[in-house]
C-alpha cells in the first residue's frame, strides 16, 4: 500500500479567508485538536504575517506555542511571508516553515509586495540566518494567475530551477486560484520531478472549478506523495480575486482509502471535525459533502 502524506493547511489557508468575524483562538485550537485526533500528522497551523494584511492570524504565536506543547508528536509548521515572519516562527518554537513566492510577478507583488528578485534575496537571508530551519517554498500561481492568466510549464520549471540553486529542496506547487486541469498538472509534476530528482514536490490545489480532487489525485498518480488540503475545503487567497476553497481533506482521504492508498487518517473522525468546523466557523466551504450523513462503510 502506498502511503500518502496528507498535510492539513486549513488552520492557515482556510482560517485566513474568513473575513466576516474573528475566529476565537480557542475555536482554532478546538478544530486543530479534532484534526489531530483524526490522525493527521502534519499541519500548517498559522502564518506569521502582518495583522493588517491578514487580521485573522493575529494570534500566530499563541496558537503555535499551545499546539507544540499539547501535541509533541505532530509536525506543525507556519507560513512566513518575510524574514520577520521567519524570525517570529522560530521564536515561537517552530523548526519548519513555508514561505510563499508566486510564479507570476504581478501576484507576487500583490501578495507579498516584492519583486521576484526581492523575494529571492529575502529567502537567502532566511536560509543564511536559520540553517537548521526547514524551509519549504509555496510556488503560488503555478498554473494560473488572476492577473496574467495561464502559466506555462516551462516557465514553472525555470523558476523552480532558480529556487533550487538558492538551496531550496522542498517545493509546494500551488494552484492558488483553482484553474489547473489534469493534463497541465500531469505535465507540470512529471517535468519537475524529472528535472529535479533531488527535490521533493507536494501539491496544493484549490477547488474553484470543482477540480481540486481530480487534480490532487492526478498529482498523486504522477508520483507525488504529499498533498495539502483543508478541512471542509475552507479557503481562498485574500490577494487573488476569485480564489475559492481548497481540496477538502475528508474527500481526498475518502478517495485514497477507497483506491487502496494509506494515509493513517480516520476519515469518519475527519468528517466529524469538518462538521464541527462548519458549525463553529461560517465561511467559504467548497465542500457540499460535509452535509452528507455518515453511512456504514
Ligand atoms: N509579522 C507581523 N507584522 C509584520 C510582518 C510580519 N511577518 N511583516 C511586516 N509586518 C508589519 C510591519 O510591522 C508594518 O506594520 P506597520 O504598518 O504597523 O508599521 C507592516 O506590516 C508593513 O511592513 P513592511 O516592512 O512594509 O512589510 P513588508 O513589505 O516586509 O511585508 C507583508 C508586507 C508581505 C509582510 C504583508 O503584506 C503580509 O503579511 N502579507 C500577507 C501575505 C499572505 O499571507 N498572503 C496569503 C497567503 S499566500
Ligand atoms: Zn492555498
Amino acid at each position: 500500500m502506498k502511503h500518502i502524506n496528507i498535510v492539513e493547511t486549513g488552520p492557515r489557508d482556510g482560517f485566513q479567508s474568513v473575513s466576516c468575524h474573528m475566529i476565537p483562538t480557542e475555536t482554532k485550537l478546538e478544530i486543530i485538536g479534532a484534526i489531530v485526533d483524526a490522525g493527521v500528522k502534519r499541519i500548517q497551523c498559522t502564518s506569521f504575517v502582518s495583522p493588517k494584511a491578514i487580521p485573522q492570524m493575529h494570534d500566530a504565536a499563541e496558537v503555535t506555542r499551545t499546539l507544540l506543547e499539547k501535541y509533541p508528536d505532530v509536525s506543525f509548521f507556519a507560513l512566513v511571508p518575510n524574514f520577520r515572519g521567519a524570525e517570529a516562527a522560530v521564536q515561537a518554537g517552530l523548526d519548519s516553515v513555508s514561505t510563499v513566492i508566486s510564479l507570476s510577478a504581478s501576484h507576487n507583488m500583490n501578495n507579498v509586495r516584492r519583486t521576484h528578485q526581492q523575494s529571492f534575496d529575502e529567502l537567502e537571508r532566511i536560509l543564511d540566518a536559520f540553517p537548521e530551519l526547514k524551509v519549504e517554498i509555496d510556488v503560488a500561481t503555478a498554473f494560473g494567475c488572476p492577473f496574467e492568466g495561464q502559466m506555462d510549464v516551462g516557465r514553472l520549471v525555470e523558476f523552480v530551477g532558480k529556487l533550487e540553486r538558492i538551496g531550496v529542496r522542498d517545493f509546494n506547487i500551488c494552484d492558488t486560484i483553482g484553474v489547473a486541469y489534469p493534463v497541465q498538472v500531469r505535465q507540470a509534476f512529471s517535468e519537475l520531478m524529472e528535472a529535479f530528482p533531488e527535490a521533493h514536490f507536494s501539491a496544493h490545489i484549490h477547488d474553484t472549478r470543482n477540480m481540486g480532487i481530480l487534480n490532487s489525485y492526478e498529482a498523486i498518480r504522477c508520483g507525488v506523495d504529499t498533498v495539502q488540503t483543508t478541512l471542509g475545503g475552507l479557503g481562498g487567497c485574500p490577494f487573488a480575486p476569485g480564489a475559492t476553497g481548497n481540496t477538502a481533506t475528508e474527500d481526498l482521504v475518502y478517495l485514497l482509502d477507497r483506491e487502496g492508498y494509506e494515509t493513517g487518517i480516520d476519515q469518519r473522525a475527519l468528517l466529524r471535525a469538518a462538521k464541527l468546523q462548519v458549525e463553529k466557523i461560517p465561511g467559504n466551504y467548497s465542500g457540499h459533502h460535509i452535509l452528507i450523513q455518515e453511512r456504514p462503510a
